[in-house]
């Protein structure tokens, strides 16, 4: 051990510690300074460590304390507070750079160091100090503006005052910042691994690492005896089901008998710490013996291939969809074009790994205690329910704590269960904060399509048939499975009027990992095969493929494949306004090729929907004592500015400054089940809930003048008002044909993508993404641009590079995360066609910005070469094989 001496935030510190202690140790758990998170199993790989040592960007998680005597260090707690923010932290905040705000407290330190030793930076500087720091929500393009606002505030050409939104702007389409903004900034903001508990066990699970196995004995003699060690818990130890069920009751919180999947957990050791547990896990001894592996769904529907799960069979889905007589129309047509599509099995990649605190809160006059779950979950009263019954224990609560991010992987329970089963079985507090690598292994996955596809056309260009007989991966589990196939069918004839379609849609248990939500859930997927042949079919025709597909967009009165008649459908208006930036692309791209680099430009477009059959969403408010309003919704916000969007509807339908509205969101105890952030269907659904509370309430204080809590009360009304909202359409797609029931709203986009290719070495450049959207009148601009360029971002890491080999992909490296130095010039044009039943003519944008990005991104690699890659991710080595073969 040595002793050193070194300055934290202006305050001299004398700590004692181990040769290989590193500096974000001693922050987060001597100092309980949180601010610098880690992401990357402190493998310098994230940055969201970084602090300032001796002037300079470090990452704390590599830089051990031996080396640190008579070090100063920063951290984002040093820089400032929010109620006396930093300039940079202000930059950060008035810019939109900060969503999930994991990445935040790093991104702002490597800032920091940056404009010390140079004010004024280019983007290229920027780009080169930031090139260590990792954000997944932002595509990086508000970091920038935010380092270079921050540089103005610091050489005083501008000031926070000067450039924040005032109340005389207005609510509505005004930028003003999130609520939690500012604490992000500053690292005040508690993420589920901030808290600290003492005494609590800390714990370490152990994964499967055979696809497919029976558990056939498990000897934990030597572990339990280890120091620190409270025990070890197996299934067996588990009170109530033991069964995580979303749809269907398939996943244990721990396996029994089998396991199913590369990660599926086994047992978990408990201990005082989690370096004791980690010690005792590698002492437990599993004997596994392995059974064949349904590697993939092809394999899994083989007339001898085992079930997965003893009383489900193998294909758990299949629908088919037929409107028309597309067989007949594809023989009369004029032009026919046919592909097989296929689609990666994907990693989400929220940048938090996985964590649960768990900790029993006293009953009340010698009642029960009271089992407090702090999570990231996006649906807490639906998970809340999937714990009482898989750990049979009922007296529990539900708190969301800030979320690192999560694209869909939070729509089901991932570390809760084990971290609840052992709080109980050990009647003790405990922590489970896994890294990276383990995160990885314990979540769902994007799902990976199969498609076969048929697109045809008749003479003059109008689409006449579509068939697409496509087959999905749900790997082991089953979590929303259906759900994304079906969702594909509500959106499989994506914008356009078909007037024939034939598909099948087919969902498959395999023993890869499980698949679940991931931003868009389907349509991403689907979307890629349609679009792709658009761009097959115009060439085969001969036409200009923005012209192709403005002639066959839908017009109000025509339907889609599911046989809804659209209504509004701004598509072409998006399209003209597209126009002119593609007439320039296309100029550049011809006169930009040489010799072995060659541009190309290409299109996708998408019309998503949200507010399925039968959703439902409820929301309470209350009229407090000052007149300002509580709003009572558990409407998760893991960054995409849901809290922005309730504090705006707010603010703006009652009239009243955005510091009176109080948000409770995030605890069981106190909020209306107002359904998960997912499917971008918050500010629909839940915006929509919020709003016919509001118009309650209104109605009272306008009846009897009350202006605050007491003057309602007085007057003999109440409160406190429950909005509601359902949509009036329910139920399934009519079993043989597909028809029936769909979105009540929709979004609808526009993307072109200009890139250029190495013909040698296949490598893709992305020169520039444009996105066009309509998602009615816009609440919150810079929130609205901060979702699509994270979708678009995200959507070009799906096209060219990601995806998650179970076994293989361990970190961020292997994951091939993007990094600031591949983000690429963005441009988005708003369009705001009110929307008849959306929350003040709103609706949502999240997913919709990553649906038509991968065929974008691929129509312009065939654009610039000449050849079609069928299969994402489009890596060089794909795009090499296919110009080879051309
Ligand atoms: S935790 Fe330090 S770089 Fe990732
Ligand atoms: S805001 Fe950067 S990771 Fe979420």
């Amino acid at each position: 051990m040595k002793k050193i001496r070194l300055r934290v935030n202006g305050t001299w510190r004398e700590l004692i510690v181990d040769a290989g202690t590193v500096l974000l140790e001693v922050l987060r758990e001597d100092l309980r300074l949180t601010g610098a998170k880690q992401s990357c199993d402190r493998k310098g790989q994230c940055g969201a460590c970084t602090v300032v040592v001796n002037g300079k960007a470090a990452r704390s998680c590599l830089t051990r304390m031996a080396d640190l005597e008579d070090a100063d260090v920063i951290t984002v707690e040093g820089l400032g507070t929010p109620d006396n923010p930093h300039l940079i932290q202000e930059a950060f905040v008035l810019s939109g750079a900060i969503q999930c705000g994991f990445c935040t407290p790093g991104m702002i330190m490597a800032a920091k160091a940056l404009l010390d030793a140079n004010p004024n930076p280019t983007v290229g500087d920027i780009k080169q100090a930031l090139r260590r720091n990792l954000c997944r929500c932002t595509g990086y393009v508000k970091i920038i503006e935010a380092v270079q606002l921050a540089g103005r505030f610091l050489r005083g050409e501008a000031t926070p005052e000067a450039v924040r939104p005032t109340a005389a702007q207005g609510v509505m389409g005004v930028p003003h910042p999130r609520p939690s903004a500012m604490a992000k900034a500053c690292g005040t903001a508690y993420f589920t691994a901030d808290y600290p508990i003492r005494g609590a066990l800390e714990l370490a699970v152990l994964r499967s690492s055979l696809p497919h196995a029976r558990i056939v004995s498990i000897d934990a003699s030597v572990a339990e005896k280890m120091p620190g060690v409270a025990g070890v818990l197996t299934a067996a130890d588990i009170k109530g089901t033991n069964v995580l069920k979303y749809l269907v009751a398939d996943r244990p919180v721990l396996c029994k008998d089998k396991v199913r999947y590369i990660g599926d957990p086994i047992l978990a050791v408990a201990a005082d710490t989690r370096e004791n547990a980690e010690k005792a896990l590698s002492k437990v001894q599993v004997k596994l013996e392995p059974l064949p592996t349904l590697s993939d769904p092809e394999t899994a529907l083989t007339a001898d291939a085992l079930p997965l799960h003893a009383d489900l069979p193998n294909l758990c889905y299949d629908q088919p969809q037929i409107k028309g007589d597309a067989e007949k129309a594809m023989g009369d047509s004029a032009a026919v074009v046919a592909a097989r599509f296929k689609t990666q099995i994907n990693h989400q990649a929220p940048l938090e790994p996985e964590a649960t605190v768990a900790y029993w809160e006293k009953g009340e006059a010698g009642g029960e205690d009271q089992l407090v779950i702090i999570g990231r979950s996006i649906n807490i009263h639906f998970h809340l329910g999937m714990l009482q019954s898989a750990l049979g224990w009922e007296n529990m609560r539900y708190i969301e704590a800030f979320s690192g991010g999560q694209f869909g992987i939070k729509i089901d329970i991932i570390s809760e269960g084990i971290a609840g089963a052992a709080a109980i079985h050990f009647k003790r507090p405990v922590r489970y904060i896994p890294g990276i690598a383990e995160s990885m292994l314990m979540t769902s996955k994007r799902h990976a399509f199969d498609m076969q596809v048929k697109l045809a056309a008749d003479a003059k260009g109008n689409l006449t048939a579509y068939c697409n007989d496509f087959i999905v991966d749900n790997g082991a589990y089953y979590s929303i499975g259906h759900v994304v196939a079906y969702r594909a069918l509500l959106m499989l004839s994506g914008s356009y009027h078909i007037p024939n379609v034939s598909a099948r849609g087919r969902l498959v248990y395999t023993n890869n990992p499980w698949g679940s939500a991931a931003r868009g859930a389907g349509p991403p997927q689907i979307n890629f095969a349609l679009e792709c042949a658009m761009d097959m079919l115009s060439e085969k025709l001969g036409m200009d493929p923005f012209e192709f597909r403005l002639q066959n967009f839908l017009k109000p009165g025509q339907s889609k494949s599911t046989g809804r008649v659209v209504k509004e459908w701004p598509l072409p208006e998006l399209m003209e306004a597209m126009r002119p930036n593609y007439q320039r692309a296309v100029k550049e791209a011809a006169a930009g090729s040489s010799g072995k680099l060659k541009r190309g430009v290409g299109l996708g477009t998408g019309s998503f929907g949200i507010g399925g059959p039968g959703d439902a969403s409820v929301a309470a408010v209350e009229l407090d004592s000052d007149g300002g309003i509580s709003v009572y919704a558990a409407a998760a916000d893991p960054g995409e500015g849901n809290d922005s969007m309730l504090t705006q509807l707010t603010a703006e339908f009652m009239g009243i400054p955005l510091d009176r509205v109080r948000l409770h969101t995030r605890d069981t105890g106190n909020t209306a089940a107002s359904g998960p952030a997912a499917g971008s269907r918050v500010t629909y659904m839940i915006g929509n809930a919020l709003i016919n509370a509001l118009e309650q309430l209104k109605a009272a204080m306008q009846e009897t003048g009350a202006k605050t809590a007491q003057e309602l009360e007085a007057a003999g009304k109440p409160k406190r008002y429950v909005g509601r909202k359902k949509n009036e359409e329910v139920g399934p797609l009519d079993p043989k044909t597909g028809q029936g029931p769909s979105f009540e709203s929709q979004v609808h986009a526009v993307q072109m993508v200009e890139l250029e290719v190495d013909t040698e070495t296949g490598k893709v450049k992305i020169l520039k993404m444009t996105t066009a959207v309509d998602a009615g009148p816009v609440i919150n601009p810079l929130n609205l641009t901060g979702q699509l360029e994270g979708g678009m971002d995200m959507g070009v890491g799906f096209a060219l590079r990601e995806e998650y080999v179970a076994g293989k992909t361990k970190d961020w490296v292997t994951f091939k995360f993007p990094t600031i130095r591949d983000s690429f010039d963005m441009e988005v044009i708003i369009r705001e066609t009110p929307r008849p039943k959306g929350p003040l003519g709103s609706t949502g944008v999240g997913e919709m910005c990553m649906v038509p990005t991968a065929p974008a991104v691929i129509n312009a690699i065939r654009n610039a070469t000449g050849v079609w890659v069928y299969d994402l991710p489009a890596t060089p080595e794909k795009i090499k094989a296919a110009l080879a073969a051309a």
